[in-house]
């Protein structure tokens, strides 16, 4: 906050903000605001858009690498104002998958010195007992799951007791010693076993959950296949996957007295957690506030609460202390994870390529108590021209915690099957994969028979392939050779929805020029402090470091969570919207003026422009924001505005992507390396090219990892997964990681939203397990199409 003495400087100084020399008022202590060096990189040469559009380093990069952003598990006690300190939790989690606790002795834990208590089902405090009571924002249908609500264990690592103590490592020792006897009924794990008894998805209740209704199928799928000129027919397995984020889940709850919390959590949306606590717990919105300002990775794991802040928010009432709870990376496997997926396409089209059936059947697996799932199989239908297309979705219950999003939820798995399906249907057709994708090109979403706002699919395919290379590809498999190793080039086309959602934005503009952003969102990596920041110096006319952004916190105005890729069109077109009233407010102020430059301007005349209000038609003629200021009086002028998104009907937005990639097949040992991927992605106007390139290069790496690596395994015997740690649990490593090429494919779009914004946060690993699957046919003649493509699928 800017103080009396600073603002009276400026105040008497106008000439100072001309100049914008406005840096030394700025807070030493906002963590957010971008360094000298950083703004100085893109000072602005445009007036208008100065810094949208351009390669923006990231305004907390510096807070991040330096350790001063600090993350959930890393805030301590303000003093000790309201107790003894701060206490902290160990979990105890369920060894069986199915059944009931007979016995939950904690007496040899509450012996060590220094455990304060055990908490579990026995002696918890009151929680409410209604369904209702547990949703949170994008619940599925179903029964939410209640940790430590009574004796039912629903899955293997569900948490049943929490050990509090002085210390973690004690309280973690402790836990060790709890004692758990169980009645166990029999557990069902395995998807393929369950297969035949899933049930048809239902389309959900949940609003937002309703975005991802499977579509209605057209025309007659049964009878094109039938007569088509050529048939394809695969089935497709993608293996339950984990997030597996760095930092792990964590809460840490300061008990502010008289039933108060302030609740630091590692979350994707600290509203929703905030208003799941006060279902849960029958707090009052105002008694408890939910900080997320940094998060070390979430990718959809994050989107609902997680149980550690029930159990941290539970520990704090009971003992009316502060409370952290930090899970361990083994326990990080008993959250949420893309759902297993068996796939089965078929494909039928005449000898020239053009499609004429379809059908998409997934069942994918959701818990026995909640129904998640997306829609897996519209997006066959969506992308490419063809007159018959059908779906079927099922649902595997089993005894595991509930599935969840995790990166392009799916959009990941469901165009993989679809994109494997599609090149060997090329294959069987003896026709180039990328000729059959433009032979089956269409310019409207044929789900819904509508035009799109914007589509540069066509030109995401034209770059890509020049830039990889693709026109000098043999067709032959195993044709193509490096020394002893199989060369294979292989493609795949991506598409994701371009979602926008309700939101609020707040600006503080000061009369020294400083404003202030804030708005309730996350910040999951992705750079949303970087965005907001970039857009709101452009549309106010600052230079970046003279925009703070304040964002993770419930206090702050109205935000879904962060997912989706919908978060960087919602936030920005909700500044943009702010920015105008604030602009409008200037005007008035400054036609107050005797003699007004702006006299008889209107607010569609006028830019905010180099610390001033201007007018669009001549710049000269404007009045510095501390003059306008001046005349009315006024330090500051703040204004919030909702953007509401009202998508015209008549259109469909999505976002798309073409990847190529390359990979070398050691033809003994079957070892397999993806030597180059290029990922040409078209998502609308891009805001910031070096942030979006990171999310695009570091898709692109969890494709390798799709492909070649990631697998959850579970002994179905026992229930429980097997490989949980990054020892069992493969993802790749610098040194599976060669070429990665971006391309963001320009991409005007006027309707989708006023500033053109798609997001993209998701789409970049839609295609790339695919190509590499692809990649991997064409080196070595042999089709793997159950992920991951492991060296002994290989030689099997
Ligand atoms: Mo993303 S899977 O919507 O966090």
């Amino acid at each position: 906050m800017v103080n009396d003495i600073s603002r009276r400087n400026v105040l008497g100084g106008a000439a100072a903000v001309g100049s914008m020399g406005w840096g030394s008022l700025v807070d030493p202590d906002d963590l957010t605001r971008p360094s000298r060096a950083i703004a100085q990189e893109r000072r602005a040469s445009r007036p208008l858009t100065a810094y949208f559009g351009t390669p923006t380093s990231r305004v907390d990069g510096r807070a991040k690498v330096t350790g001063a952003a600090k993350y959930a598990a890393e805030y301590n006690e303000r003093g000790l104002a309201f107790g003894p300190g701060l206490a902290h939790g160990s979990v105890v989690t369920s060894s069986i998958a199915k059944g009931r606790i007979v016995r939950l002795d904690a007496s040899e834990a509450l012996r060590v010195a220094g455990v304060i208590a055990v908490l579990s089902h026995q002696n918890r405090p009151k929680m409410a007992d209604t369904d209702d009571a547990y949703k949170d924002e994008i619940a599925p249908d179903g029964s939410p799951f209640r940790p430590l609500y009574n004796d039912k264990i629903m899955f293997s690592g569900q948490p049943i007791a929490l050990v509090v103590a002085e210390d973690p490592d004690i309280a973690r020792f402790a836990a060790s010693l709890v004692q758990v006897d169980y009645e166990k009924d029999p557990h069902i794990t395995d998807v393929y076993r369950q297969r035949d008894a899933a049930t048809p998805v239902r389309s959900p209740s949940n609003p937002i959950e309703a975005l991802f209704t499977p579509p209605k199928p057209r025309g007659s799928a049964e009878q094109a296949l039938a007569s088509a000129a050529v048939r394809h027919t695969g089935e497709y397995y993608v293996p339950i996957e984990h997030h597996n984020p760095m930092e792990l889940y964590a809460s840490t709850a300061i008990w502010d007295g008289d039933g108060k919390l302030t609740v630091y959590d590692k979350t994707q949306g600290v509203q929703n957690v905030r208003n799941y606590l006060c279902g849960v717990f029958g707090m009052k919105p105002e008694d408890v506030r939910v900080m997320s300002p940094y998060m070390g990775g979430g990718f959809g794991s994050g989107l609902r609460p997680q149980y550690q802040v029930v159990l941290a928010v539970l520990a704090a009432r009971a003992l009316e202390r502060s409370v952290r709870v930090v899970l361990t990376r083994q326990q990080m496997y008993g959250i949420g994870y893309r759902p297993a997926m068996i796939q089965r396409i078929e494909l039928g089209a005449a000898a020239d390529g053009t499609l004429e059936a379809m059908t998409h059947e997934a069942v994918t697996v959701t818990s026995q108590y909640e129904d998640f799932h997306r829609q897996e199989t519209g997006w066959s239908g969506l992308l490419y021209k063809c007159a018959n297309a059908k779906y079927a979705h099922k649902l595997a219950k089993l005894d595991l915690v509930t599935s969840c999003d995790m990166r392009c939820p799916s959009g990941a798995t469901g165009v993989y099957a679809l994109e494997c399906a599609m090149d060997e249907l090329a294959v069987a057709l003896k026709l180039d994969p990328l000729e059959l994708r433009l032979r089956c090109y269409s310019d409207r979403d044929q789900n819904s028979d509508r035009p799109y706002s914007s589509k540069s699919l066509r030109e995401c395919y034209r770059q890509a392939a020049e830039a990889f290379g693709w026109h000098q590809r043999n067709p032959q498999p195993r044709s193509m050779r490096d020394g002893k190793e199989l060369v294979g080039w292989g493609m795949a086309t991506g598409v994701w929805d371009a979602l926008q959602m309700p939101i609020t934005a707040r600006i503080s503009l000061s009369s020294n020029g400083h404003a202030e952003v804030s708005c309730a969102t996350s910040d999951i990596g992705t750079g949303t402090y970087t965005i907001m920041t970039q857009v709101a110096a452009d549309l106010l006319g600052l230079p970046l470091e003279n925009i703070s952004i304040k964002l993770g916190d419930s206090t702050l105005p109205q935000s879904p969570v962060e997912g989706g890729s919908w978060m960087a069109a919602s936030v920005t077109n909700a500044i943009a919207e702010a920015c105008a009233e604030v602009r409008s407010e200037l005007l008035r102020l400054a036609k107050s003026a005797p003699a007004s430059p702006l006299a008889d301007a209107v607010p569609g005349d006028v830019v905010l422009v180099d610390g001033k209000i201007a007018s669009k038609r001549d710049l000269t003629q404007a009045m510095t924001i501390t003059d306008a200021m001046r005349q009315g009086v006024v330090e500051r002028v703040e204004r919030e505005r909702t953007y509401n998104p009202q998508p015209d009907e008549k259109y469909s937005s999505n976002t798309h992507q073409a990847v190529f990639a390359e990979v070398k097949v050691d033809e003994q040992l079957g070892v397999i390396r993806v030597t180059r991927i290029v990922n040409a992605v078209a998502a609308g106007r891009i805001i910031n090219t070096k942030t979006a390139h990171s999310q695009i290069m570091g898709a692109a790496v969890w494709g390798i990892g799709m492909a070649l690596h990631e697998e959850t395994l579970i002994d179905h015997s026992l229930g429980r997964i097997m490989n949980a740690d990054f020892a069992g649990y493969h993802v790749p490593v610098n040194a599976d990681v060669h070429d990665i090429q971006v391309i963001f494919v320009d991409e005007p779009d006027d309707i989708i939203n006023p500033l053109g914004v798609k997001g993209l946060g998701e789409i970049g690993i839609v295609g790339v397990a695919a190509a590499i699957a692809n990649a991997v046919y064409h080196a070595t003649g042999k089709r793997v199409r159950d992920l991951p493509i492991t060296l002994d699928k290989l030689s099997a």
